[in-house]
This record gives structure tokens, C-alpha cells and sequence, in this order.
């Protein structure tokens, strides 16, 4: 018997503090955002059983059925400059791959697809996104949005997305408890984020390319907001989380150092 999300205490000393549980919403994106302009502490999460407007990168949408799944914001009020906030998706997706590999088998292949996407066996099972809100140049909050997909079933997920979605419990063979799952998650990204505070971005990273398996894969960047179409082979990830690729004419081109977009594996090598 699935436990209901309301019985969620996360054992975290900033991160939920302040804890939003709602059967179902629009977008938890969307309250924590109204939150975040009327003021509520940095740490405040908002999650739901079930979003009717869930919100993805890109204009995208999020399938957010409910009883099945985590979905969460927390809003953020980081004293970092705008250009290092972005490092919040890297500590999110490093704290869920983190978290999948420790309640999947160890047959199942976890990886962040750059820059957030978690994948198992190469399919989708969370997507994050980071929303900015900015003032006179300064961040003023941050949503940390994170879905994860726990126990829906495959024939669960809508046609166009079988192929390229899993779950935990399609990847595991076996249903988790959500409850337990977003405890241990929320604290895992509390200390990811601790971490960030603390200046330790580059150990952050070295961690992040342990579930980076894109090296050596072609790649076609692109999507709305990319005014150039890249395609090319991963090198890596440097310093500052871009990402690394040699565009497909060869070595004489210079390596393109990719800040945002919607990347494609393709198949084979470049
Ligand atoms: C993506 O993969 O494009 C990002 C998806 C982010 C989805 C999460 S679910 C919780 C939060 N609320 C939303 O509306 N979106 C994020």
C-alpha cells in the first residue's frame, strides 16, 4: 500500500523546512514561484501528488499523473552571482542519479544526460529545470524544479513517450516506497547544496562526471533559444559544467563550448 506524500518529514535541517504538500496543483514550479514573490524562506519546497500543467525545459510540458511520482520545487535564494546559479541543476541531478543508483540493481545503468536529464538504460526517468528570477542583475530566487518517475508502469506512460521514458519501479522491477524516497532525496540535494555554499562546485563536478557517460557520443544541440544548430562529439564537461564538442568537420574546428540547449544522441560516433 502506497503511503500517502503527506506524510513526508524529511530529515534536513534547511531544505523543506518549510514543506508544501498539495494533492494536486498546476505546476509546483509555479507555487513556488508565487511563494518566492511574497517572500517565503530560501529552503521552502512545494510538492504535489499530481500536476495538471507540469512544467519542462524549453516550453515543454511534464507528464505528471497522480500517485505514482515526485514532483517537487524548492525555492532558492542563493547569495552566488547570476552566472553560477546554474549550478544548482548539477547538484539536482547528481543528488537523483545518486539516489536511483542506491535503490536500483546494480544491472541498471544510471547517467546524467548533460546537462539534467536522468537516465536508466538510456531512458528518461527525471527532468529538472531552473527557473531565475532576476532583479537590477541580481537573483532574487530560484525554483529547483524536480520530477522523478518512481513507479509508473510502462503501459502508464503515453505512447510517444515509451520509448524514451522509464521509471524506477519499470527499470528496478519492483514498486518503491515514494515517501522514503523523497526523504532520502531531499536530503541527498540539501547536501549537494551545502556543498555549492561551501565553494565546492569543482567537487560537486567530479561527481557529476561519475554519471556522465557522454564522452565520445555524437550529438546534434539545438532547439529554441540556440541560434546555431551544433553537431559533433562529446568531449566532456569543463570546468564551469558546458559542454565540450568537436564539431563534426574535424579536428581543425574549434571546440565548441555549449552553455544551454536541447541535446540529441545520435547514433554512432561523429
Ligand atoms: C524537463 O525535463 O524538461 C524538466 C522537467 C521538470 C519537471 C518538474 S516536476 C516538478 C516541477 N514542477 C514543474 O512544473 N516542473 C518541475
Amino acid at each position: 500500500m502506497d503511503r500517502s506524500l503527506f506524510e513526508l518529514t524529511p530529515a534536513t535541517r534547511w531544505l523543506g523546512a518549510r514543506l508544501d504538500v498539495f494533492s494536486e496543483v498546476d505546476s509546483t514550479n509555479l507555487i513556488a514561484e508565487r511563494l518566492g514573490h511574497e517572500g517565503a524562506p530560501d529552503g521552502t519546497v512545494v510538492m504535489a501528488d499530481r500536476q495538471t500543467a507540469g512544467r519542462g525545459r524549453l516550453g515543454r510540458s511534464f507528464f505528471s499523473p497522480g500517485g505514482r511520482s515526485l514532483y517537487f520545487s524548492a525555492l532558492l535564494r542563493p547569495a552566488c552571482a547570476p552566472d553560477e546559479v546554474h549550478r544548482h541543476v548539477f547538484a539536482a541531478s547528481v543528488a537523483v542519479a545518486e539516489c536511483a543508483r542506491a535503490v536500483l540493481p546494480a544491472r541498471c545503468a544510471v547517467e546524467i544526460k548533460w546537462p539534467n536529464d536522468v537516465l536508466i538504460d538510456g531512458r528518461k526517468t527525471s527532468g529538472i529545470n531552473l527557473p531565475v528570477h532576476m532583479e537590477d542583475g541580481r537573483v532574487v530566487f530560484a525554483v529547483l524544479g524536480i520530477g522523478v518517475n518512481v513507479n509508473l508502469a510502462r503501459d502508464e506512460l503515453p505512447e510517444e513517450l515509451r520509448e524514451i521514458a522509464t521509471s524506477l519501479a519499470i527499470a528496478g522491477g519492483k514498486p518503491l516506497d515514494r515517501v522514503r524516497l523523497g526523504e532520502e532525496l531531499l536530503a541527498q540535494l540539501e547536501r549537494e547544496i551545502d556543498l555549492l555554499r561551501g565553494g565546492a562546485f569543482a567537487a560537486l563536478l567530479e561527481r557529476y562526471r561519475k554519471s556522465f557517460r557522454m564522452a565520445g557520443r555524437k550529438v546534434r544541440i539545438g532547439g529554441p533559444g540556440v541560434a546555431r544548430e551544433v553537431i559533433g562529439t562529446v568531449l566532456g564537461v569543463d570546468e564551469e559544467g558546458a559542454l565540450l564538442v568537436r564539431p563534426r568537420g574535424g579536428a581543425a574546428e574549434p571546440i565548441e563550448r555549449i552553455l544551454a540547449g536541447d541535446v540529441t544522441l545520435l547514433r554512432g560516433e561523429a
